[in-house]
């Protein structure tokens, strides 16, 4: 490296173990992490205190946790190049969240297009924990000053809500936090349902959704029952062909071909041969990353030592903003 190269810029970014990783968090997401790990300083975080803003199971939640790491790695996510830990285990995000929660207003949380579906969804169990989620996750974010957070387009007004109260918080005690921008994607495919391809795959609708540990026959399954529409033409029309234009961008982003090339090789050929297509192009993808996922689950001592390291590392650096704020704010030193 150059004497005097410019810094690093820091990415944050997270998933919560509310379920198990799917197709769409392969693509929409860690995929684009790998990408990044080269040229910015990345922390990517399991973030279970947001999981259990609606109810979990302990034991699965456990369990996902440290399987999210084993599958972070086996996307080729490099615990040498990247902090990777588990968010509970570095106290200054809930600690930090406290504080932050003093500088956003009611009206604000209210705004909050994730929460107003997420209470309807959970009518019975509408928390303080639901409500606050975007507090946490902007304590995520700034308590490492993170420049940039890769994001998909339905968290952007969450990191939003990050940057209005880092300004307000600048603003009343001077220069204290980075401001954060999102970083969406432009091209990172927003894999749908198969079930309902006008909404997002969700690791919660098991029907419409490809999980990245399913077994091949699973995944065949599940393209060949994919909804599409009857006029059985391989084309790329999002508005009056949701289903098929949706397979086309998975098929794509699994072989790197472009849409075009995508059209030409099935012109003139139902949707028969197209969907099993789709649905090998997809295993392929899959199966390494599968196996290297089983083989890192079945060593916890080293998904041990991977998370333990990726905490002490967090936790250092959060440490540090977590002290000037307190300071800021008029707390004793301890
Ligand atoms: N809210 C994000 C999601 O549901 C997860 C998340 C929590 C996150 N904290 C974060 C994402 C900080 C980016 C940065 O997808």
């Amino acid at each position: 490296m150059e004497a005097n190269a410019p810094a690093k810029k820091r990415i944050f970014s997270g998933i919560q173990p509310s379920g198990e990783l799917t197709l769409g968090s392969y693509m929409g997401a860690i995929k684009n992490w790998v990408s990044l790990q080269d040229e910015y300083n990345c922390l990517y975080c399991i973030v279970d205190m947001h999981a259990i803003t609606v109810r979990q199971n302990p034991a699965d939640l456990r369990r996902r946790s440290v399987n999210q790491l084993a599958q972070y790695i086996a996307c080729g996510l490099d615990p040498a190049k990247n902090i990777m830990f588990i968010q509970s285990h570095v106290p200054q995000h809930a600690e930090l969240s406290w504080v932050l929660g003093c500088y956003t207003q009611f009206g604000e949380l209210s705004r909050m297009t994730q929460f107003k579906d997420k209470a309807a969804k959970h009518a019975d169990n509408i928390t303080a924990g639901l409500f606050t989620y975007p507090v946490l996750m902007a304590a995520d974010i700034l308590v490492y000053q993170a420049d940039l957070v890769p994001v998909g387009q339905d968290q952007k007004q969450h990191v939003e809500l990050c940057r209005d109260i880092a300004q307000r918080f600048n603003g009343v005690y001077g220069d204290t936090f980075t401001l954060p921008e999102p970083f969406i994607p432009k091209m990172g495919a927003r894999v749908m349902s198969l079930g309902d391809p006008t909404s997002k795959m969700s690791k919660s609708d098991p029907d419409g959704c490809v999980y990245m540990m399913d077994k091949p026959e699973d995944i065949m399954c599940k393209f060949k029952r994919a909804v599409t529409d009857c006029d059985a033409c391989v084309k790329f029309d999002k508005e009056n062909k949701p289903g098929i234009s949706n397979l086309l961008s998975i098929y794509c982003a699994a072989t790197g071909k472009t849409v075009d090339e995508a059209e030409a090789a099935f012109a003139g050929q139902g949707y028969g041969i197209f969907k099993p297509a789709v649905a090998e192009s997809v295993i392929e993808l899959l199966r390494p990353i599968r196996e290297e996922a089983e083989r890192l689950t079945a060593d916890k001592a080293y998904l041990e030592s991977v998370y333990k390291d990726g905490a002490q590392k967090a936790s250092y650096l959060a440490e540090k903003t977590l002290r000037k704020v307190y300071k800021k704010v008029g707390f004793v030193a301890r």
